[in-house]
């Protein structure tokens, strides 16, 4: 409550200059005309001062006809809003103290990196990553019968399984007479041949 009347009172020492008329000594700065009866309706706000009717003087870091918004340098980017001179309330996505840093919750993993895409944050991944935090990897060959992918292009497989898509069963003992191994421990034979490891002859006629 002090700072107001203080600011009132050095305002009206500089309007007794200001009007003492035109033949005002030059270089004398020529302030604003101050009405000591002046009405604000509705009032000034933010320890804003009555000039004159319904013309209020703002109080540093505040602008508007009552002095309602608070004003931001540099401004609040990507949709921040001033909440008080200098403060920012940033929308979701953004932070620092002017909002124009991009924040994506979480963090980016592997080398992604944080970017507002349309106003919105996301993680850009590369190429060998996927997933909203780059938490994905991508195994360009699939990984198949139950295997999965760890890191770009590396299947991890379930036991039974091997090769880099997992697409190749272990036969623990080796499928016979040209079978081949299907799945794991299967072999398919080859006729006349049969057997878990193709290993007897069928009997022909
Ligand atoms: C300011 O407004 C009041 C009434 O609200 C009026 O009496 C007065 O003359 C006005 N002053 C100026 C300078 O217009």
């Amino acid at each position: 409550m002090g700072f107001a009347p203080l600011l009132f009172a050095s305002l009206m020492s500089l309007a007794g200059v200001c009007s003492g008329g035109s033949d005002a000594p030059r270089g004398v700065a020529v302030g604003f005309v101050f009405d000591l009866k002046a009405k604000c309706e509705p009032p000034c706000e933010h320890a804003g001062v009555c000039i004159r009717n319904n013309t209020c003087f703002c109080s540093r870091g505040y602008e508007g006809e009552t002095c309602q918004y608070a004003n931001c340098y540099p401004k609040c980017k990507n949709g921040g809003v001033c909440l008080r001179p200098g403060k920012c309330r940033c929308p979701p996505g953004f932070g620092g103290r002017y909002c124009h840093k991009v924040m994506c919750d979480g963090g980016c993993w592997n080398g992604g990196e944080c970017t507002a895409v349309n106003g919105v944050a996301k993680c850009i991944c590369p190429s060998s990553w996927a997933g909203s935090k780059c938490q994905e990897a991508i195994c360009p060959q699939g990984c198949r019968n139950g295997g999965l992918c760890v890191a770009p292009g590396i299947c991890s497989c379930v036991e039974g399984w091997l090769g880099g898509a997992c697409h190749t069963a272990v036969c623990s003992q080796p499928c016979l007479h040209g079978g081949k191994c299907i799945s794991p421990n299967k072999c398919r034979c080859r006729p006349p041949f049969s057997g878990p490891r193709c290993e007897e002859r069928k009997k022909s006629h």
